[in-house]
């Protein structure tokens, strides 16, 4: 077995690749390795041999450049790359490291925008780790620290990362004989993405990385591998990128079984498009108003889109509360529930509160239930701001005891959130096959227990962000097979604002992203009605 070691020297400079060039060429070519299906041991290890696919030669050229995803974003790292290839044209050949043989400090050159990178690669290893663990990171303190323009490039990366991981993982498993630590995967997704997809000079791309890879004692013995995969890359095209590539094999391959080979393709195509921000509005005769003011369109069922961009706080209306930040999709399946004033409407799971928003401002007197508090502090906070008003309990909503029956209930169930990558395609990349079982039993659950705390004659509304038929379809079967005390109350075509073709021939609301030009969040809802007086009108939730 081969081992090599890599010096502080070995990290850009072309001579400094020729170990792992040459134990590549020794072991000969293996077949190109799909990291979308393996997961690395996780664990360091020291040895570079065989982590490389093929070893092409190395010339110094073609390193100016930018990013070919059409993601821009200047500045960070760009006095590096400038000093870089200053002293580039003096010493062609410097075989020192990066920083020092660039730059005449070579501890500011070799920070320049590290804390921010290593920032996005915190949320990248967040994203990939657990459910919701992009969320939980970029509300860690550590990441509230950074200055704004770090914590806005951060983020920017993770999402350029995370919304091209499918097809950066393709071309980086060309270049990799086995799947190195995901810590290391990591770094080259993080070096690859700005390689392609944003303005980051291409040298300050491969610098900072092979840098972000020596400081972190896990990854050092592998930034010999980094500097040498990311070389490598900067004379690669950037990589087509076709729909299937965008979402993990198995996601893709379920989209496929249940809408066809076209709209799996047109969905997965939306996974790299930045969305536009949609707006739904505490009064809707404002719509022409705010659509002047925000520069926005208004949408069938009444939402906003407008294409600004940065901090919303900043925007005509938001500090008086009149609109908040909801997908147009998210905001059908409260309408589908057509709370009127004076009615009592419970809102379960409920946070952090788009919804139950939505609900105060038809005047119905709304109870809005989540398990986390946390997440329903910003239900408060929007109450506040809007001015609207709930009564806000914190409990699991399976086994909340209260004995109140409702007019009206909307569940918005807990659900792998496959539909919403376009804001967060961590779920695409986070969720796990054995998690849609794991969820449906838990929404199969919530719908049971929500049904019971329906007046007899009183509404049910079922909704999940997820594109997988098993929490959406398959839930309202199962539960009205099980309830004969309820029955579906088909939508029509269009209502609420539902988009063309998204209104299931039984009534049911299937929203694929690619219904509506531009993009919207894949969202499934069912209308249910408690018949009046049959037997199982209990409040026992079983
Ligand atoms: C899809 S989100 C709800 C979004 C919300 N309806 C809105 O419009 O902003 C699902 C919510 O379910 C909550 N949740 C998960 N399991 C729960 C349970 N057993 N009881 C109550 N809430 C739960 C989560 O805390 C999360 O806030």
């Amino acid at each position: 077995m081969l081992h090599t070691q890599h010096g502080a020297d070995s990290e850009v400079d072309g001579h400094a690749l020729a170990l792992p060039v040459a134990i590549a060429g020794r072991l000969g070519a293996l077949g190109a390795v799909d990291l979308r299906r393996r997961r690395g041991p996780g664990g360091g290890c020291p040895s570079l041999g065989g982590f490389l696919q093929r070893a092409p030669g190395l010339r110094r050229k073609g390193l100016a450049g930018r990013g070919a995803f059409g993601v821009g974003w200047r500045g960070h790292g760009a006095g590096l790359a400038r000093t870089a290839a200053k002293a580039s044209r003096l010493r062609p050949r410097a075989s020192t490291a990066y920083a020092r043989a660039l730059s005449p400090n070579p501890a500011s050159a070799a920070d320049e925008g590290l804390d921010a990178r290593r920032a996005a690669l915190a949320l990248v290893a967040a994203a990939g780790a657990r459910r919701n663990g992009l969320d939980e990171a970029l509300s860690a303190p550590g990441f509230s620290r950074l200055d704004t323009r770090d914590r806005g490039f951060a983020r920017a990366l993770a999402m350029t990362v995370l919304r091209r991981r499918g097809v950066l993982d393709r071309a980086l498993g060309a270049r990799l004989a086995k799947p190195p630590p995901e810590a290391v995967l990591d770094l080259l997704r993080l070096g690859a993405a700005q390689l392609w997809g944003m303005d980051t000079p291409r040298h300050a791309a491969v610098a900072t990385t092979v840098e972000l890879a020596s400081r972190n004692p896990a990854t050092r013995p592998f930034k010999g591998l980094v500097n040498a995969v990311l070389r490598g890359l900067l004379r690669d095209p950037a990589p087509e990128a076709p729909p299937e590539a965008l979402a993990p094999d198995w996601l893709y391959a379920r989209w496929r079984a249940a809408y066809g080979e076209a709209a799996a393709q047109a969905v997965a195509a939306l996974i790299v498009e930045e969305p536009a921000a949609d707006l739904t509005l505490r009064d809707a005769a404002e719509a022409p108003i705010l659509a002047a003011e925000l520069e926005a369109e208004i949408l069938e069922g009444g939402s906003l889109r407008t294409r600004r961009h940065g901090d919303v706080t900043g925007w005509p209306g938001f500090a008086e509360g009149r609109w908040w930040v909801q997908d147009a999709s998210s905001a059908i399946p409260a309408r589908l529930l057509a709370a009127a004033a004076g009615e009592q409407v419970l809102d379960l799971c409920a946070a952090p509160g788009g919804k139950a928003l939505q609900l105060a401002a038809t005047g119905a007197s709304v109870t809005a239930v989540d398990r986390s508090g946390a997440r329903l502090k910003r239900l408060e906070e929007n109450l506040a701001r809007t001015g609207l008003r709930a009564e806000i309990v914190v409990a699991d909503a399976a086994d909340w005891a209260d004995d109140r029956r409702f007019d009206a209930v909307l569940l918005d169930a807990p659900c792998t959130a496959t539909g919403a990558f376009r804001r967060h395609p961590d779920a695409l990349w986070a969720t796990r096959p054995g998690d849609i079982g794991r969820l449906g039993e838990l929404q199969a659950r919530l719908l049971v227990s929500a049904a019971g705390r329906v007046r007899p004659g009183g509404r049910l509304v079922y909704c999940v962000c997820s594109l997988e038929p098993e929490e959406g379809e398959a839930q309202i079967e199962g539960f009205l097979a099980d309830h004969p005390e309820f029955r579906l109350d088909p939508l029509a075509a269009h209502e609420a604002g539902a988009p063309s073709g998204a209104v299931t021939e039984a009534g049911l609301l299937r929203v694929l992203p690619h219904q509506r030009p531009g993009g919207t969040d894949g969202f499934f809802a069912a209308r249910l009605v408690r018949l009046p007086g049959l037997a199982g009108d209990d409040n026992s939730g079983s």
